[in-house]
């Protein structure tokens, strides 16, 4: 029986209920996303299952393009998909009205395939394959975001051949730094993302576009990184690509009708974190745009954002079951579960932090500080280190908490370990929209040599030694 009270032994407090409403606990103290018990889900689609709170995903949609809006009067959302990329996620994005970004051909053919629009499309990328490019001309996506002056040549040469007048928005390079960690920082001058302002590379773009017969600029982009928690570096970078519009305006006559303003807004993970405020950064950032038009007597340019992480990142939860406990007295205890750094590489790539709960004992105190470590062959495949737990015991069931954006898309069959299934979770409705993999499917693409097929190894390498027979 559900009871809608809110989950009371970690960071959902009564404060964020408007958001995390779907999240809560039943009355016999077990965990429920979507209206669907953990337990329920696990014992119907096995674990690990990554499990996606459908209306908190359209919760955050809506909550970008309203703020944003309510602000500033042309805007667009584009939700970045490489942080989680279905056909039911492109789906859902398209419902909610928001365009897509892509940044592969893998991520636009799944755009197509769900039915997105390809002119609601935005093609990223710092290193598009010419195959990459004549895709995205093809099909007519909405805008190239220019990386480097030689994917700009290339564009130019793929539309001239194929008489498509292709519409593009340049990435700049702010020089912007943000407080994230190094790897996902990409507003810095050393970065291998967008063309620089400062050593005119921008600009000779900007003069190259205008140049050329069948690009149309419509834009500037800058993203500066992910996981920003704070609004200082976005108005910064704002200011920086005003400026840029202004100096366009100025040398070429030129107005820019958009400026992309990227993603990289932060999520809780952790109870400390404070997430971005979506409508303070709406509203500092309308506000440097309208002051730069103003000053610099520009045309009020569409504000574009993308966000990724923030519209499926507290979505998202990762079911475990709990098979083994090793205590070694004194030092720690770790709790083994059945998934680790195969569906979730962030703990091992950017030492990302967690807080998880147990599902099925959802409103027992905590007693115990415990390590949850993943199944892999690697001594750094851990989920969390020192996490407040009540008494676990193999059987139990773990749910890792903002697990929906970099979690499935960054997934890897490290150790040949099939990748879990993702359902959406909505009104006590569960759906399956990625399949879990089977060991078929692992083998599937692999290919025997037809010199390997005939040779019978028998006879060339040692056997084991039968059971109850040693040697
Ligand atoms: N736009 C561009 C051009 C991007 O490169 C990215 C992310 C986004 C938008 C969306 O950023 P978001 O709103 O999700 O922060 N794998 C890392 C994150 C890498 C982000 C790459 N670019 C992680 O797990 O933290």
């Amino acid at each position: 029986m559900r009871t809608g009270r809110p989950v009371r032994c970690f960071w959902m407090g009564e404060a964020k209920l408007e958001l995390y409403r779907s999240i809560q606990i039943t009355s016999d103290g077990e965990l429920e996303i979507g209206g669907c018990r953990a337990t329920r889900l696990a014992r119907d689609f096995g674990t690990p299952l990554h499990v996606m709170d459908e209306e908190m995903i359209r919760a955050k949609s809506r909550e970008i393009r309203t703020s944003l809006l309510k602000y500033y009067p042309k805007a667009f959302v584009a939700y970045a998909s490489k942080a989680f990329c279905t056909l039911a996620m492109c789906r859902l994005i398209h419902e909610e009205s928001l365009g897509l970004d892509v940044c592969s051909g893998g991520e636009l053919f799944t755009a197509l395939e769900a039915g997105i629009p390809p002119e609601n499309i935005l093609f990223h990328g710092n290193c598009k394959t010419r195959q990459e490019i004549e895709m995205g001309v093809r099909v007519g996506v909405g805008r190239f975001i220019i990386d480097n002056l030689d994917e700009l040549d290339l564009l130019s040469e793929v539309s001239r051949k194929s008489r498509k007048r292709t519409h593009v928005q340049i990435r700049l390079n702010p020089g912007v730094e943000a407080h994230t960690h190094d790897y996902i920082k990409t507003g810095l001058i050393d970065s291998k993302f967008g063309l620089g302002i400062t050593d005119g590379q921008a600009m000779k773009a900007v003069e190259r576009v205008l140049a050329s017969e069948y690009l149309v600029l419509e834009g500037v982009h800058s993203h500066i990184g992910s996981q920003i928690l704070n609004v200082e570096p976005f108005v910064l970078a704002a200011q920086v690509v005003m400026d840029f519009a202004g100096d366009v305006k100025e040398k070429f006559g030129y107005s820019l009708r958009e400026v992309n303003l990227g993603g990289g807004f932060g999520v809780r993970y952790k109870s400390c974190d404070t997430p971005l405020s979506i409508d303070e950064y709406s509203k500092r950032v309308s506000q440097v745009i309208r002051e730069s038009c103003h000053t610099q007597r520009l045309d009020l340019p569409c504000v574009m954002v993308e966000p990724g992480r923030y519209i499926v990142g507290e979505a998202g939860t990762t079911l475990y079951t709990v098979c083994a406990i090793k205590d070694i007295p004194g030092l720690r205890k770790y709790i083994m579960v059945d998934g680790g750094m195969s569906e979730n590489p962030r703990v091992a790539l950017y030492q990302a932090e967690y807080e998880a709960v147990l599902a099925n004992k959802a409103t027992e105190e905590p007693t115990e500080t415990v390590s949850i470590a993943g199944k892999h062959c690697e001594e750094g495949d851990m989920l969390v280190v020192d996490a407040k737990m009540p008494q676990v015991k193999p059987g139990d069931l773990l749910a890792l908490l903002t697990t929906g954006a970099y979690h499935y898309s960054m997934a890897s069959n490290y150790n040949r370990y099939p990748r879990p299934a993702v359902i959406f979770a909505k009104a006590g409705l569960a759906d399956i929209v990625v399949e879990r993999e089977t060991y078929a499917n692992l083998v599937a693409r692999d290919r025997m040599p037809a010199r390997l097929a005939q040779v019978d190894a028998t006879g060339i390498y040692p056997h084991l030694p039968a059971a109850g027979n040693p040697r």
